[in-house]
């Protein structure tokens, strides 16, 4: 195939970013979205010019980290998957292909195709987490009956790989599906219950500080999630978070 790349180029945060716009041959449809970048820089290093800089880690969508915005989609055309699952069979012979940042106020850009997302793992330390006594007497998980329900949507909730489409998608740049994720698949479990009061609202407050908007019920993140994370969680987190507020 031979195709159209029109790239985000940006030297760093503070630095004008522009589109830039290379052409690129002998790609496979069997290739992975990463593996034809990989191919473009190759040639860029080859010519002695800047490579794209982009985010990735387990290229098997496990690690969130490749965000890139494809076509104007979060993770490009495909549903369920991430942009290194992503395949060039997807794509036709003389596509022009547009490719950004995840763009979000929480998200600055370190440079072309990399953000900042380390706003995510804040929230995360603000509360999605257990404290677990590990003296010696701790009682074994798998002792306390959990409805089979209830398992399924935690472990649904704790799919979520914290990659940020969400938020790249929401035109409130709302974090909202991610943190209710991470408050769900606690709040779901006998585990969860303990800490679950300050959890929902430290997680919620470090949300607002990073800047993140609120939800309107688009449902665009649900859409663009590789995950297929549901807008239920969204529900359950304001759930918690007023019985928490209650609570005092
Ligand atoms: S909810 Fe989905 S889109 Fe948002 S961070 Fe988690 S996996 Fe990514
Ligand atoms: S590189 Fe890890 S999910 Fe894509």
């Amino acid at each position: 195939m031979k195709l159209t790349l029109k790239i985000w180029r940006q030297k760093n945060a503070q630095a004008k970013g522009q589109m830039v716009t290379y052409p690129i041959d002998g790609i496979d449809g069997d290739m992975s979205f990463l593996e034809m970048m990989d191919v473009l820089n190759n040639e860029l290093i080859n010519k002695g010019d800047d490579p794209v800089v982009f985010d990735h880690d387990c290229r098997e969508g496990i690690c969130g980290s490749c965000s890139m915005f494809i076509n104007g989609e979060a993770h490009g055309p495909d549903r369920l998957v991430t942009t290194c699952q992503l395949h060039m069979r997807k794509f036709k012979d003389g596509d022009t292909i547009t490719i950004e940042p995840f763009r979000a106020g929480g998200f600055p850009v370190i440079k072309d195709l990399m953000v900042d997302r380390s706003a995510f793992d804040r929230i995360q330390h603000a509360g999605g987490f257990i404290s677990i006594n590990t003296s010696g007497n701790t009682q074994d998980a798998n002792a306390i009956p959990i409805e089979k329900a209830d398992a399924d949507a935690a472990f649904d909730a704790a799919t979520c790989i914290g990659c940020g489409a969400c938020v790249a998608s929401c035109k409130n740049s709302s974090a909202m599906l991610f943190v209710s994720a991470k408050v769900s698949q606690f709040a779901l479990l006998p585990q969860g219950k303990v800490e679950a009061t300050d959890r929902v609202m430290n997680m919620v407050k470090q949300m607002d500080e990073e800047g993140f908007g609120n939800c309107t019920n688009t449902g665009a993140c649900e859409v663009e999630c590789p995950k297929g994370i549901s807008l239920e969680n969204i529900a359950r987190m304001n759930r918690e978070y007023m019985s928490a507020s209650m609570k005092g």
